[in-house]
């Protein structure tokens, strides 16, 4: 168990496969086109990386990156509506780079959307660049929409 901050009774440990119904909700509730209880499942057998935050009992936000041949990449990450813009989305960001880097990884890429304002600004801030832009890469609401993709190289500090 690791403690997110000493103020707040917040952990983060592993995923579980019981905690995916409670992770699927909240993914419901943000995003516009929501991953399925089964992408987590499989997820979770494919051995990627996945980080459930709570408190108490109460899931509250998760995180999942796959890490293969010296490169992770962050899949999803999430923080619950009420417990936002108080630093939990960065501190999950860090230990998920931290993650990264005991798993052997050199480089940490992102896709987002450009619509995700608040997503990219926390990622700018945790020293991510921009490096390209992948076309219609999204579903959305008329359409298709772009992704942006993000590196952030690991083992050194961000600009
Ligand atoms: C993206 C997300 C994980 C950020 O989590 P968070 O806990 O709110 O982020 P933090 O509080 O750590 O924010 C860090 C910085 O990001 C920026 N930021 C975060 N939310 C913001 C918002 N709503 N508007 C503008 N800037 C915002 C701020 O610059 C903030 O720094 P500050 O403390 O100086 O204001 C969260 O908004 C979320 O779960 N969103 C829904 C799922 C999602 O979009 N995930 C990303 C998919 S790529």
């Amino acid at each position: 168990m690791i403690a997110v901050a000493k103020d707040l009774p917040l952990r983060l440990r592993p995923m579980r496969q019981e905690d995916v119904a409670a992770i699927a909700a909240l993914e419901a509730q943000s995003y516009d086109f929501p991953w399925t209880a089964g992408i987590f499942r499989d997820c979770l057998l494919a051995g990627y990386t996945s980080i459930t935050l709570e408190r108490d009992d109460e899931i509250l936000g998760y995180s999942i990156m796959s890490v293969a041949a010296g490169e992770a990449h962050l899949l999803n990450i999430c923080i619950a509506p009420a417990l936002r813009r108080q630093g939990i989305g960065r501190r999950m960001l860090d230990y998920m780079l931290d993650q990264a880097v005991a798993a052997g990884a050199e480089k940490l890429f992102l896709e987002v959307r450009p619509s995700n304002r608040r997503a990219l600004k926390v990622y700018r801030k945790a020293g991510f660049e921009i490096i390209g832009v992948r076309r219609d890469y999204y579903r959305a609401a008329q359409g298709k929409e772009d992704a942006v993709v993000l590196l952030r190289r690991l083992g050194r500090a961000p600009s």
